[in-house]
């Protein structure tokens, strides 16, 4: 083990760990997606609900996935196939992690398209272009970024460059050091734009909205898409986890470190939500505007009050940071695993999956403009991407994981590897982790296809 560490590297302590895997975690999920399908799903219910996701079905599965990956300290694939051998199980589990580091590279070809119109917005936030703007001029400027994509590969590209910086440099001088720099910054911005808004007078109303819970707002669709989200915000079901564990420290505590993780997750999460809709609020728009909610309501906001060019750069400079340190755990579990497989150096596997990368995110913003009649049932390819991944691969990946560690490999193996000193703490996980994660897994998978397909 010492010596696989001493050429993988591993993170310099459990702190960095929790770093690592929140920077991982809190992205785009957080700041863009969450506050906009809470407004759209009415609110306060919404929110219970999508929490009670996040505690009985994300922290086992999360667990879980460490667990995997601190057992094998390699690459997904080859951690769970070892594991699966380990507790005398087939080999062929090893599919979770071949799965993963496709659903990685799917995920990132339409996150780093996003990721690109954050930075592009960065700049438009600080030359001023929001500065008095309507709502009507804002949307032509997001129409018009999306129809360009000359300007979208540009801003891709600066992206994916940014991004493969990090992961060429391995984990310690590379995503370590990144980890260090960016998520404090990240703290401090977003307590700064949480003290603005409380400046909005419109705090209260966004209170109100977050946590007044009435369920009569709250539809079936509401909750399946809480369920999704929770899987989507811990990065779950397609190794980038698993990866990070396979570099934590052997004697940090799995459930402790894990549960801070996703616990800081969810209040950016909540933070975000507490930041963005005083703006909104105290701008008289709506709440409930769909993922338009990041790219036009808010820039009208900020181009409409006091201090808005400042604010409105260092809000888009918040979310490129986020999308940033997110982006660089999709792509690990690849990497790792071709590093393992060819016996290559880290900086050619780098280059191989980044190209690769790069190419599905143009495939990704073409279909806003040049490829916006390339259809599959019905989506253009950005939106195929999100549904297979979001929809399909991390539900089947962390409900194979579920099964795996909760009924497959021995109790010794998991109890020996969490080492969690309370019985009741282990049996609670044991049991969250058979019955009912992979049951609401299978809801969730089930009922998005037969929504899907029934139009
Ligand atoms: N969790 C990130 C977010 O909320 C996205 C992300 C990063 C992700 N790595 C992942 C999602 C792995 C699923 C799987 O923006």
């Amino acid at each position: 083990m010492q010596d696989n560490d001493s050429v993988r590297g591993s993170w310099s302590s459990r702190w960095v760990f929790i770093l690592a895997a929140t920077g991982s975690a809190v992205g785009l999920g957080n700041i863009w997606k969450f506050p906009y399908i809470v407004g759209e799903n009415g609110g306060g219910a919404f929110v219970l609900v999508y929490l009670a996701c996040i505690a009985c079905v994300g922290v086992p599965i999360l667990m879980a996935e460490v667990l995997l990956g601190r057992r094998g300290r390699q690459s997904p694939v080859h951690s769970v196939r070892d594991v699966a051998l380990e507790a005398g199980r087939s080999s062929r589990w090893s599919m979770i992690g071949i799965g993963g580091a496709v659903a990685g590279f799917l995920i990132f070809a339409f996150y780093s398209v996003v990721a690109g119109w954050v930075l592009a917005y960065m700049f438009h936030a600080a030359n001023g272009s929001f500065t008095g703007a309507g709502s009507d001029h804002i949307s032509g400027l997001f129409e018009q970024l999306l129809a360009d994509p000359q300007a979208l590969t540009i801003w891709h590209t600066a992206f994916v460059v940014l991004v493969m910086a990090v992961v060429i440099r391995g984990v310690n001088k590379g995503l370590e050091q990144a980890i260090r720099i960016l998520m404090p910054s990240l703290f401090v911005l977003l307590l700064l734009l949480l003290m603005y808004a409380l400046t909005t007078g419109s705090f209260g109303k966004s209170l109100h909205f977050l946590f007044d819970s009435d369920f009569s707002k709250l539809s079936w669709d509401g909750v399946l898409t809480a369920l999704g989200h929770a899987f989507f915000t811990l990065s779950l079901g397609m190794g980038a986890m698993m990866v990070y564990g396979s570099y934590m420290p052997k004697q940090s505590s799995i459930a402790t470190t894990l549960i801070t993780v996703a616990v800081l997750d969810t209040v950016v999460a909540l933070v975000a939500g507490m930041a963005i809709f005083p703006i909104v609020f105290a701008n008289q728009l709506d709440p409930g505007a769909g993922p338009g909610l990041m790219f036009v309501t808010l820039p009208v906001a900020f181009g409409n009050m006091a201090g808005g060019q400042v604010f409105g750069f260092l809000f888009f400079l918040m979310v490129a940071i986020a999308a940033w340190s997110s982006a660089i755990s999709l792509l690990e579990p690849a990497v790792t695993w071709m590093v393992e497989q060819y016996e290559i150096s880290r900086a050619r596997a780098c280059i191989w999956i980044g190209l690769v990368g790069w190419t599905l995110g143009l495939g990704a913003l073409a279909s806003f403009n040049v490829g916006s009649d390339w259809l599959v049932l019905g989506m253009n390819f950005f939106d195929l991407l999100d549904f297979v991944t979001a929809n399909l691969l991390l539900p089947a990946g962390g409900f194979f994981i579920a099964i795996l560690v909760g009924w497959r490999i021995t109790p010794s193996i998991s109890r020996d590897e969490l080492h969690l000193t309370t019985v009741n703490g282990y049996m609670i996980w044991h049991f969250l982790l058979r019955y009912i994660s992979p049951v609401a897994v299978l809801v969730i998978f089930i009922a998005n296809l037969y929504s899907k397909f029934q139009g």
